[in-house]
């Protein structure tokens, strides 16, 4: 499983500056894919600790695509992770770039068990509760360890997205099928395990404690638009990112974002 927000640098640059060059087309295309991302975060890292280094848990933090950037912004951040490749990846990538990130093998159904009750800043969960056992039980440990007026950033794949992609690429029985299943899937032979909607990621939200506030779409656009119009040319994946940052909140255009972003927060 690869990494599903990536660069913060690349977000940052290619989404905020709008200069181009330095990033490179290839750099701009997973911004397009991020920038919503590193938005939100970038607005919860101000609110929390004003510039302050924050204690951060990335849950299921695989090698380190968030928790690096976040580590070399200079938070205390610890990935939980039961994959020892993906910790090890880990380790190499922030050696790579001077920076300590604690990692530890654990699930996120351990969180509470690993760290002090309501201790931690912010907690991410991002694509993590697709592969869960029981994402309520693991948004409540996530819960369990963020401290009152603490922060969850939480990333889920969009199961009616889901259905739109199955469907624009042919498999109009497989859509059905997603659309109609409880756990927003396509068949067995689907390699996500869970897929979740608006409604239903806000419901999980509510029942861990957890008040959701904010709900962006991830990736509005970024997986329609041919690659050709905007993947090798740095020009337009700019443009294709100020889309996205304008298209985040649209609530007509949440349905079809491939992921959704909610902030949630400790009350
Ligand atoms: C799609 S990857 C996402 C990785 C990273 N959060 C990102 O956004 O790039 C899913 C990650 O969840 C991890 N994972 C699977 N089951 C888990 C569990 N029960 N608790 C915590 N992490 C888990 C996997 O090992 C993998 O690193």
């Amino acid at each position: 499983m690869g990494d599903q927000v990536g660069d913060r640098t690349t977000g940052a640059a290619a989404g905020g500056s709008g200069e181009g060059g330095a990033t490179g087309p290839g750099r701009a295309a997973n911004a397009a894919r991020t920038a919503v991302v590193w938005e939100a975060l970038a607005g919860l890292l101000d609110r929390l600790g004003g510039g302050a280094p924050l204690d951060i848990v990335d849950a299921g933090g695989g090698t380190g695509g968030a928790a690096v950037p976040l580590a070399e912004l200079g938070h205390r951040v610890t990935v939980v992770e039961p994959s020892p490749d993906s910790l090890a990846a880990l380790e190499r990538r922030a050696a790579e770039r001077g920076v300590r990130v604690r990692g530890v093998q654990g699930e996120a159904g351990d969180l509470t068990s690993l760290f002090p009750e309501g201790g931690t800043d912010l907690v991410l969960v991002h694509n993590v509760l697709e592969y869960v056992e029981d994402p309520l039980a693991a948004l409540r440990e996530v819960a369990g360890i963020t401290r009152p007026g603490g922060a969850v950033s939480l990333l889920v794949t969009n199961a009616v997205a889901g259905t739109l992609h199955r469907a624009l690429a042919g498999h109009l029985t497989e859509a059905r099928t997603l659309l109609e299943d409880d756990r927003g899937r396509w068949g067995p032979g689907d390699p996500v395990p869970r897929r979740f909607t608006r409604p239903g990621v806000l419901e999980l939200i509510g029942a861990a404690g957890l008040t959701g506030e904010r709900v962006r779409g991830v990736r509005v656009f970024a997986d329609l638009v041919p690659g050709h119009a905007w993947e090798g040319d740095a020009h337009a994946g700019r443009h294709l990112v100020e889309l996205e940052k304008a298209a985040a909140e649209h609530p007509e255009l949440l349905g079809i974002a491939t992921q959704l972003h909610v902030t949630a927060h400790r009350p």
